[in-house]
């Protein structure tokens, strides 16, 4: 039986988790036991617990509770915990085989670096994506856990090229000797677990939830924003102008404006936005802020939305996999196939550009052809793991 610890920490990961634990418990019965560590990243019931509940995900096994902090602090606390973890199923003789991780949080590099130091294979799903820009905290983690895994579970052709970019050749194999069980390191073209959660869950929220009735909204009648990454909530003058923006686009186009606010903007609001602009948003009925979503609810209002906009990268698939169109509120994307294919325009924090994005994407005919796999990326990757630590 292959053990196999999967960490998770943020919002995002404990969603993505679903889908591989959804295959284990189908398809892999008898071949795969998986353990959840938790690291504590995220911590409020509305970022963390919430998800559990509604996607039927089992409680962890193990949790941190590393909250927040600096980001040497919090990866820190969490490569000590993940090593301790790690280091007492040796001791107790039931190591673990092998450690899942997701994306690019810093969950995700802190478990890397504990995991291989102590001779670990790390999984990486979601590997490959680059944003090309260093400023990102996420792009550090994903470089950095890059390197250190064994195998790398890229979700797009993109991520697949962008490997072999960086010395992945030969049918994505890295030599790479020191490995402790003496493979090389190598990359598979997965699929995107979070397109297999979605078609999952889709008709599930849809029987399940009802935000767009409670919040009176009607189909393809409304926009969905959200916006969490620290160069738009850290930077009074990015936020600002989205939010500039945001009010602009209500009033003018007479259409409501669905806000679920991360805490981390929450917080910053009162500091980043001068008193003329909060009373601006406090008197407009168009814009509803409402708290963090749960998986069901941002499903529904992805999938109703007339178009979606975001500085979230999970959040600009999702509106795709759901065919809404994406205004993306960064300077750059790792999802760049969203752009080629036309359904998604950058217009960073720009007030003009956002404008003038959501003019176009609001009135254009778009296409969403299949570029994130066949719904069955769970089910490949958990294959490639046995494969590899058989
Ligand atoms: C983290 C990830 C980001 C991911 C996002 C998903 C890193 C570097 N960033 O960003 O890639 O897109 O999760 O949401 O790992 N807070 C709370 N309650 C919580 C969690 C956070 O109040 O449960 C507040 C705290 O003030 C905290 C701040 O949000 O300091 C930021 O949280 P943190 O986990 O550091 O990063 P995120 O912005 O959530």
């Amino acid at each position: 039986m292959i053990r196999l610890l999967t960490i998770i920490g943020a919002r995002p990961q404990i969603i993505k988790a679903a889908a591989l634990s959804r295959a284990i418990n189908t398809h892999f019965v008898g071949q795969v036991e998986e353990y959840i560590l938790h690291t504590g990243q995220h911590y409020d019931q509305n970022m963390s617990a919430v998800f559990f509940d509604e996607l039927g995900i089992p409680q962890p096994n193990y949790n941190l509770h590393v909250g927040s902090g600096s980001h040497a602090t919090q990866t820190a606390r969490i490569t000590e915990g993940v090593e301790k973890v790690l280091m007492e199923a040796q001791t107790n003789g039931v190591p673990f085989d092998g450690v899942v991780v997701y994306g690019d949080t810093n969950s995700t590099l802190a478990a890397a670096i504990a995991a291989v130091k102590i001779h670990i294979p790390v999984f990486h799903i979601e590997a490959g994506l680059r944003s090309f820009n260093i400023t990102m905290p996420e792009e550090v983690n994903r470089i950095v856990c890059d390197q250190l895994s064994s195998i790398l579970f890229t979700p797009t052709q993109t991520g697949w090229e962008n490997l072999s970019k960086e010395g992945f050749v030969e049918g994505g194999i890295k030599q790479r000797v020191h490995f402790s069980n003496g493979k090389n390191q190598y990359v598979v073209l997965s699929g995107d677990v979070m397109y297999d959660n979605s078609l999952y869950f889709s008709e599930i929220a849809d029987d399940k939830c009802d935000i767009i009735e409670r919040l009176g909204l009607s189909y393809r009648g409304f926009i969905l924003a959200t916006i969490h990454r620290p160069a738009n909530t850290d930077n009074s003058t990015n936020l600002q102008s989205i939010f500039c923006a945001l009010l602009d686009i209500a009033d003018s186009q007479d259409i409501d404006i669905v806000l679920p606010l991360h805490p981390r903007t929450r917080k910053l609001l009162s500091i980043q936005l001068t008193a003329e602009l909060l009373q601006r948003i406090e008197v407009n009925n168009r814009l509803k802020i409402i708290e963090p979503a749960s998986f069901f609810e941002i499903i529904r209002l992805e999938k109703n939305a007339r178009v979606v906009m975001t500085d979230s990268g999970g959040v600009q698939k999702e509106a795709f996999f759901f065919e809404t169109p994406c205004v993306i509120l960064r300077p750059e994307t790792e999802w760049v196939e969203i752009i080629e294919a036309g359904a998604g325009l950058i217009a960073d924090a720009d007030y003009h550009r956002i404008v003038e994005a959501y003019n176009v994407l609001a009135n254009k005919r778009v296409a969403f052809p299949p570029l994130f796999g066949d719904g069955h990326a769970s089910e490949k990757i958990l294959g490639e793991i046995c494969n590899y630590l058989i």
